[in-house]
């Protein structure tokens, strides 16, 4: 095992002459007037170790093994490096091969091969410099989403992933079962019978933790969660994964206004904890995959977001002389192209869109006093759209009757959620941040199935 102090990113701080061990996976290799000279990553940053193995200093058949994907561990010390972007080097004096790549057949090369090639060797794209880069943002953003909530008192809860609730009411559900799909149970009008399923009625995954976290809010004042959340909708768009991963704060004695305040200031945080923590790995995105990825950051890392009501925003699009795929008019819901119109164009940073009509949002978003609009917000950002959906609840009883009703969804599968509101209701506010999109956000990424390990889209869930 690579210990503290072992790691690649460790040895580049260690003083010439030292003697150590370098372990990785060999990037590549090249070969000058009997010397060569050999890069090697074991993903703790992104810069590679450059490995010069003199001639002689390697048996032949050792040599020969050394070929990019090969898993190697060198002894040797440690020299100053005259090749530009590397402090130091180090000068092999012992090589073991754990495990040799058979150069004639290694799917992964240096250079060349297209994202969509890369999906389809998910075992391997990990050890691409753009996948290393990608999975050390993907580790530093999950820190920070800890970090902000734990220093702010916030209590980390685990909600479920299977349940028997639809939390969106959108219907885009995947079901779990145990009944023989091909013949299950059935009553007498020929429905299935779920009495005989695992759990005696239909169950799915979880779309989102949000209904349990206002259990736990109800007790515990500020809470979240932060987990894999599960959607059928068969969108096979860049922005979409049947798997994905949000993390959801809900806050008890918290208005609209405070959890866009929140929203704010955690997105600020983690995109500052991103910038200070992951510089090698930005500045290779800004490189490689998109110009402005940093200053964005920077920018958002500062700039107040804009704020307005979606009536406000329905207006500036129907004033904007486009033709929309998509027609606006009040009452439909904002599209991706009137999403990225409005924080791309009009605004050029990110935008809270509040006051939702209330027949396009779920049923549990507290209804305004003007009885159209409930107050849901979403925040826009650049280039991605939607990254924050949520609202403040619907905390009385009465109009959460109604709203079910409305919804066309039945109340008795909401009795806990209905009776949290008899037994010590209070204002109550939270919001899903989706994690993919954020990492989109946070690298320039063009397609959300490249910012997680292994994509769940429609038609593939290989490896
Ligand atoms: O807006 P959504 O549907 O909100 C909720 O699920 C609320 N229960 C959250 C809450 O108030 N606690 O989803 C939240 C975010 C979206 O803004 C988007 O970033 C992401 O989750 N998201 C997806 N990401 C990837 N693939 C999908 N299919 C996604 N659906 C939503
Ligand atoms: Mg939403």
């Amino acid at each position: 095992m690579i210990k503290p102090g072992e790691y690649i990113r460790d040895i580049f701080a260690q003083p010439v002459g030292t003697v150590l061990v370098a372990r990785g996976w060999v990037k590549t290799r090249r070969d000058s007037k009997g010397i060569s000279f050999v890069q090697i990553s074991d993903g703790s940053c992104f810069t590679d170790l450059q490995v010069v193995i003199e001639a002689g200093t390697l048996p032949p058949e050792t040599l020969e093994q050394i070929t990019t994907g090969a898993c190697v561990e060198f002894t040797g010390t440690l020299v100053e490096s005259p090749a530009p972007g590397q402090p130091v080097e180090l000068k092999a004096s012992g090589c073991t091969v754990h495990g040799a790549a058979h150069p004639s057949s290694y799917p992964l090369q240096k250079k060349g091969h297209t994202m969509e090639f890369l999906r389809e060797i998910a075992h391997l794209r990990p050890r691409a410099n753009t996948f290393g880069a990608v999975f050390r943002v993907r580790n530093a953003l999950s820190y920070a989403i800890h970090r902000f909530f734990q220093d702010r008192g916030f209590i980390y809860i685990h909600t479920p992933i299977i349940t028997t609730s639809d939390c969106e009411g959108a219907g885009a559900l995947f079901q779990v079962t145990t009944l023989d799909v091909a013949a299950p149970p059935r009553l007498a009008d020929n429905a299935v019978d779920y009495t005989h399923d695992f759990f005696g009625k239909p169950a799915y995954l979880a779309v989102s933790g949000q209904l349990e976290a206002e259990i736990l809010a109800l007790a515990m004042a500020n809470v979240y969660t932060f987990g894999p959340t599960f959607r059928a909708e068969n969108s096979n768009t860049p922005r979409h994964l049947a798997e994905f991963w949000m993390v959801e704060p809900e806050m008890a004695f918290c208005d609209l206004d405070d959890d866009v305040e929140l929203a704010q200031e955690f997105l600020q945080y983690i995109i500052r904890y991103v910038l200070d923590t992951c510089e090698a790995d930005l500045a290779f995105f800004a490189k490689r995959i998109e110009p402005t990825v940093v200053e964005t950051l920077e920018h958002v890392a500062q700039a107040s977001f804009e704020r307005i009501t979606y009536t406000e925003a329905i207006r500036v699009l129907e004033a904007s002389g486009r033709s929309w795929e998509f027609p606006v008019e009040w009452g439909s819901d904002l599209q991706a192209e009137h999403e990225r119109y409005l924080t791309e164009e009009v605004f050029r940073r990110p935008v809270v869109v509040t006051d939702y009509p209330r027949q396009i949002k779920a049923f549990y978003m507290r209804v305004n006093d003007d009885e159209k609009t409930v107050r849901a917000m979403d925040v826009l950002v650049p280039r991605i759209g939607e990254i924050i959906g949520g609202s403040q609840r619907e905390e009385r009883p009465q109009v959460l009757r109604e709203r079910l009703k409305e919804c066309g969804l039945p109340e008795e599968p909401y009795w806990w959620y209905l009776q949290l509101r008899e037994y010590g209701t209070v204002e109550h506010a939270g919001f899903g941040l989706g994690v993919e999109r954020m990492m989109m956000y946070l690298t320039g990424m063009k397609n959300i199935r490249d910012v997680i390990p292994f994509p769940r889209t429609p038609g593939s869930a290989d490896f």
